[in-house]
């Protein structure tokens, strides 16, 4: 306990309730604000509010991406579903929406109605010619006084295809590195070498690797240069759990309340 939970003991008299108590009831009513720089950026891959509420408080969470399977999932309208997100999580760097169209006027359409919800909305778009057509107009519009649309380029599964959606301005690209693997080439390879030609060429779209269903995916792609990751809420709790982290700390608590014993049985002989 530091000294912020100490200075809480004079507000709080009652023996019975202590001041590492009062402290840590407290937490509920914290905002927390993810910093921006930090570095391994991850995202939270779902449509379900309450699956970004679980996780939220712990400050690993920069981003949500959503897509119509998710929000067919969630069982709600997309638009509030981006709605809650952006209100009840304002501080998140992205928020991605994804348009479904056939054609670049009406994913813009849809692209306007979405990025006035929120700053922190991001515009998901196919990787075909329509949805890249759509992603250089937003990338070049500015209507949010100052602020840049940002777009994130979805289903990419090729070099070319990122090349294309650098070259349209997308602010992410997304490739689906389980789909790869469920298609016997290489997700973590497409990472890389994407992540290679963007570096040479000084490229500043972020490669947000997606479709990760393992946490041994997810450090093989931040190892492989991805900016960012996607994780569905069950990898990403399987991010902190290592079986011998489990059995040590097993070790350390049985040590910790045998010295306690000990000690107790040490104090009583004394008395
Ligand atoms: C990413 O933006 C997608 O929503 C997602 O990662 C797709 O994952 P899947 O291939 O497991 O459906």
């Amino acid at each position: 306990m530091g000294a912020s939970g100490r200075r809480f003991e004079s507000y709080h008299p009652d023996s019975s309730f202590t001041y590492e108590v009062y402290y840590l009831t407290t937490m509920t009513s914290f905002t927390i604000e993810v910093p921006k720089e930090q570095p391994f950026k991850i995202f939270l891959d779902t449509g379900d509010i309450e699956d970004i509420r679980k996780r939220y408080p712990t400050a690993m969470i920069n981003g949500v991406t959503t897509n119509p399977t998710l929000i067919m999932k969630s069982g709600r309208k997309a638009v509030d579903v981006y709605n809650d997100i952006a209100s009840e999580f304002p501080y998140l760097e992205s928020i991605s929406a994804e348009v479904v169209a056939d054609n670049y006027k009406d994913m813009i359409y849809q692209a306007v109605d979405l990025y006035t919800i929120a700053e922190n909305i991001t515009i998901k778009l196919p990787c075909t010619v329509e949805g890249l057509k759509a992603c250089a107009y937003l990338s070049s519009v500015d209507n949010t006084g100052g602020k840049k649309i940002t777009t994130n380029v979805t289903l990419v599964f090729s070099v070319a295809q990122a090349i294309m959606a650098a070259k349209a301005g997308a602010t992410y690209i997304s490739p689906f590195v389980g789909r790869c693997n469920d298609n016997s080439f290489s997700g973590v390879e497409l990472v890389r070498a994407i992540s290679n030609t963007y570096r040479i060429h000084g490229v500043d779209t972020k490669v947000l690797a997606a479709s990760l269903r393992d946490v041994h995916h997810v450090s093989r792609c931040f190892a492989a240069g991805a900016d960012v990751v996607t994780l569905p809420p069950k990898v990403f709790d399987k991010m902190y759990d290592h079986v011998l982290t489990r059995e040590g700390l097993d070790i350390f608590n049985r040590d910790y309340n045998t010295a306690l014993h000990q000690q107790r049985l040490a104090l009583q002989q004394d008395l």
